[in-house]
């Protein structure tokens, strides 16, 4: 792995939103008509909340099985075969016959910028009988797009995140859709339970009801919930410390080519972090050099290689961080330490 010690193989099971993207770049416009246009590159790619994670997860190093609804349809065998081939274990899908699965269409501006074109799909129709995690199984939870999944109640999400607690898991909570209070109240008890939350600047706010990003983490912490981590973009993300108080970690620049599956990543590198038992600014740091890879390619599914690759990008910026996360998997693949 580029000179660098192999990751430990944590256990890690990525439950929600199973999307299958198609993003083409470059976009302008769409043309008027029945006019076409060439685009450079057109991709399909295994994306969303749970599936473009646990993809960058599988090439950080974890054993990862993913856990969402898809259709009985060709879609779906696509994007069962993309997690496939990245190694990631499909042992979680369940296929609801009648729904299609959750699909994006991408047309990527030139900057780097994705409107979508979406299909919510069979992703909400998973119900709390589909995922059965046998407790110690995994050695931590991405539920990835809790917001989305409308065939769980309140009170699902709860016991979703008490069951992979009491199995030892480390719980992470991210959201797909812009967000509002009503879903703030609906995640409100899984929230507490979960030792961390990873949604954008925007979601938090829209989830929140606060302009002030500090207020905001205020309210999720007030839950209970462990530690909060605010995506910012190119700006990087705002990391709460073990006393709550806020620290800005910066964004690392890149040659942008589009930014979908910026925060997907940002949570498989954090994530591995802290499962290799860095400690949370440099799992963060990991999260935020992540996130920048992958917008330099096209689809959720680029940029990132191998932990090795990751860290000596990030080893061009902060070579001390790239040096403390190398030694704690080294450890960790040493069975040093696991977490
Ligand atoms: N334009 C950019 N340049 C450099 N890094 C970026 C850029 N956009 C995102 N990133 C990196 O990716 C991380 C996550 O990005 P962002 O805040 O956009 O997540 P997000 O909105 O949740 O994305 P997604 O829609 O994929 O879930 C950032 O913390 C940053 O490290
Ligand atoms: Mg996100």
């Amino acid at each position: 792995m580029n000179g660098q010690p192999a990751a430990a193989r944590n256990r890690v099971a990525a439950i929600g939103p199973q999307i299958l993207d198609v993003l083409g770049r470059p976009v302008d416009a769409i043309p008027p008509g029945q006019g076409s246009v060439r685009l450079a590159e057109i991709k399909a790619t295994a994306a969303g909340t749970a599936a473009g994670a646990a993809v960058d997860l599988a090439k950080l190093g974890a054993a990862v099985t993913c856990y969402g609804a898809i259709g009985a349809d060709l879609l779906g065998e696509i994007l069962a075969s993309a997690l496939t081939a990245h190694g990631v274990s499909t042992a979680g899908l369940v296929r609801k016959p009648g729904a299609q699965t959750s699909a994006t269409i991408l047309p990527i501006r030139p900057n780097g910028e994705r409107p979508a074109l979406h299909v919510p799909g069979a992703t909400r129709l998973l119900e709390l009988a589909d995922v059965a995690l046998v407790p110690g199984e995994y050695d931590a939870v991405l539920l990835g797009g809790p917001d989305a999944l409308a065939g769980l109640s309140a009170a699902d999400l709860e016991t979703l995140v008490a069951a992979a607690k009491d199995g030892g898991a480390l719980v992470v909570i991210d959201v797909l859709h812009p967000g509002n209070q009503g879903d703030f109240a609906r995640l409100a008890g899984a929230l507490a339970l979960a030792d961390w939350f990873w949604p954008n600047e925007d979601q938090l706010r829209a989830l929140t009801g606060r302009a002030d990003l500090a207020d905001a983490v205020g309210d999720v912490l007030a839950l209970g919930c462990g530690g909060v981590a605010v995506t910012l973009g190119a700006d990087g993300c705002l990391l709460t410390c073990p006393d709550g108080e806020l620290l800005q970690l910066p964004g690392l620049k890149v040659p942008v080519t589009d930014t979908t599956g910026c925060g997907d990543a940002f949570n498989a590198g954090m994530l591995t972090g802290l499962l290799l038992g860095c400690d949370r600014a440099d799992a963060a740091h990991l999260g935020v050099a992540c996130g920048s890879l992958v917008a330099t390619g096209l689809g959720s599914d680029a940029g990132i290689t191998s932990l090795g690759q990751v860290l000596e990008f990030l080893g061009t910026a902060r070579a001390e961080v790239a040096d403390r996360i190398a030694a704690c998997a080294g450890a960790a693949a040493k069975g040093e330490q696991t977490r």
